[in-house]
């Protein structure tokens, strides 16, 4: 059996949502310690609804394919979506990871996961500042 799914090398070779959103309204990096593998993930959100997402990732094949199947999962999905993807899915949405190229598929849910956080942390503090004028 071939060591990765066809799935793995068609999102390798060609990524879908390569790139950098400049206006981004949440911005997510994390990095693997052990591999030293990095990636960033930009959301674009309208009505809590993901309408653009884009990622730049230095890494391995594993981690460059994960990251391109989770913008594919979660673009134009509620942010209350979004939130619950997993490395899991990820994993199972590229036909399966080896086992010791799971820990790239974390990596993807830990940039969207990080990119959310910094989408809400951004709002509250919009919210704050919007009460703020209006008190
Ligand atoms: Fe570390 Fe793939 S080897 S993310």
């Amino acid at each position: 059996m071939a060591l990765y799914s066809d799935k793995v090398m068609d999102h390798f070779r060609n990524p879908r949502n390569v790139g950098v959103i400049e206006d981004a309204d949440g911005v997510g990096e994390v990095g693997n310690a052990k591999c030293g593998d990095i990636m960033k993930m930009y959301l674009k959100i309208e009505d809590d609804i993901i309408k653009d997402v884009k990622f730049e990732t230095f890494g391995c094949g594993s981690a460059i394919a994960s990251s391109s199947m989770a913008t594919e999962l979660i673009k134009g999905q509620p942010v209350s979506e979004a939130m619950k993807l997993t490395n899991k899915a990820v994993a199972e949405a590229l036909d399966g990871l080896p086992d010791y190229k799971m820990h790239c598929s974390v990596l993807a849910e830990e940039a969207i996961r990080s990119a959310l956080a910094d989408y809400e942390k951004k709002k509250e503090n919009d919210e704050a500042v919007q009460k703020e004028e209006n008190s």
